[in-house]
């Protein structure tokens, strides 16, 4: 059997598998919508339809190199900025950061971050369905790549590969008013009138780990838990700590990625140079991300909004913020609290 069909043949045994396991389930079998999207139970999280091919063939057919980097997240905890500054980090020597040299030759400036470190599950295995493989061969050493898929349903080969995974984590309550402020730039929802009763009822989805990728507190206490154990594995970032003290959590970065600042490269300001190049403001008024789409539902700009710690307080009511918080109870029973966000309402 060709390389291709044996692969393939895998994807479907695995698709199989999982239909079965979901019949005997008790929990809802049939599709949610999200936002116009409908979504399913898979796995234990909740995979959009839109990739329920993607996932599969990413976790049947994706070979995990040692020197990979891969950058996991929820949506809307600050996988855009990552990608930009691990991009930026690991390709300093080749694009230069100083503003010695022409800055407008970054690939930063050209491309949306999201088109310098793919996504398994959208791009890279986006065209499946017409049996189209990817050629990652073509992807210059060490291959960035991005995951928003639980560490429970990664492919073995990253677990087991010398390959390092960074992970962002963000607060529950930023985490849910930034997903309900993007989801209404999606085309298909720029005519809904968003109304308390409608937070409301999103709200009790979010809580419940009804939303793309969720359960919330599986999917951070999944990767905080390898970190804790294989801390030269996962590297776990907060979006509120690289927020207050970016510095110190890109020297973490670089180190962990191993492409450390040099001496010399501190001394002529490279960290700060990379931290104002990758800035919200920076970014947001490049031309690549002011226009165009990254996503055919979606256009670019919706990726950058305020990144402000605790936005939250100016959309939720008491009740509302009171009910998300409940979720940081469920880590603390696991142990985890974050570090850079203390939660208090
Ligand atoms: P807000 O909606 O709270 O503003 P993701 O990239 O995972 O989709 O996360 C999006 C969130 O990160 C948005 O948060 C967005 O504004 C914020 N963000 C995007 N780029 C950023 C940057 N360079 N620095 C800080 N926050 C950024």
């Amino acid at each position: 059997m060709a390389t291709s069909e044996a692969t393939n043949t895998k994807t479907q045994e695995l698709l199989e598998e999982e239909s079965k396991k979901l019949e005997q389930l008790t929990l809802p079998k049939d599709q949610i919508m999200w936002f116009e999207y409908p979504m399913q139970l898979y796995q234990g999280f909740w995979r959009l339809n839109m990739i329920s091919e993607m996932v599969p063939a990413f976790q049947t057919q994706f070979q995990a190199l040692d020197t990979d980097i891969i950058l996991a997240s929820l949506p809307k905890t600050g996988t855009t900025w990552l990608k930009s500054l691990l991009f930026t980090i690991v390709n300093r020597k080749k694009f230069s950061v100083s503003v010695n040299t022409s800055i407008s030759q970054h690939p930063i400036h050209t491309q949306n971050p999201h088109e310098l470190v793919l996504h398994f599950e959208f791009e890279v295995y986006k065209n499946i369905h017409r049996n189209d493989q990817p050629d990652l061969t073509k992807i210059p050493i060490p291959r960035l790549f991005a995951t928003h898929i639980p560490y429970s349903s990664v492919p073995e080969s990253i677990k087991t590969s010398q390959c390092r995974i960074v992970y962002i984590g963000r607060n529950p309550l930023d985490n849910f008013i930034s997903f309900w402020h993007f989801c209404l730039q999606f085309d298909e929802c720029k005519s809904i009138k968003p109304s308390m009763e409608m937070m409301e009822e999103y709200i009790g989805m979010y809580c419940k780990g009804v939303f793309p990728f969720g359960p919330y507190e599986d999917h951070l206490l999944g990767y905080w838990k390898e970190s804790m154990q294989n801390p030269q594995k996962v590297l776990f970032l907060e979006y509120e700590g690289l927020k207050k003290e970016p510095k110190m959590q890109l020297k973490r970065l670089a180190e962990f990625v191993g492409f450390p600042f040099s001496e010399e490269e501190e001394k002529g300001n490279v960290i700060d140079e990379i931290i104002e190049l990758c800035s919200l403001k920076s970014l947001k008024e490049m031309e690549v991300n002011k226009n165009g789409k990254f996503y055919p539902w979606v256009e670019n700009k919706a990726l950058f909004r305020k990144g402000e710690v605790g936005d939250w307080a100016n959309y939720l009511t008491p009740s509302m913020a009171k009910q998300i918080d409940e979720m940081q109870e469920k880590l603390k029973k696991d142990g985890f609290s974050f570090t850079y966000y203390q939660g208090n309402l």
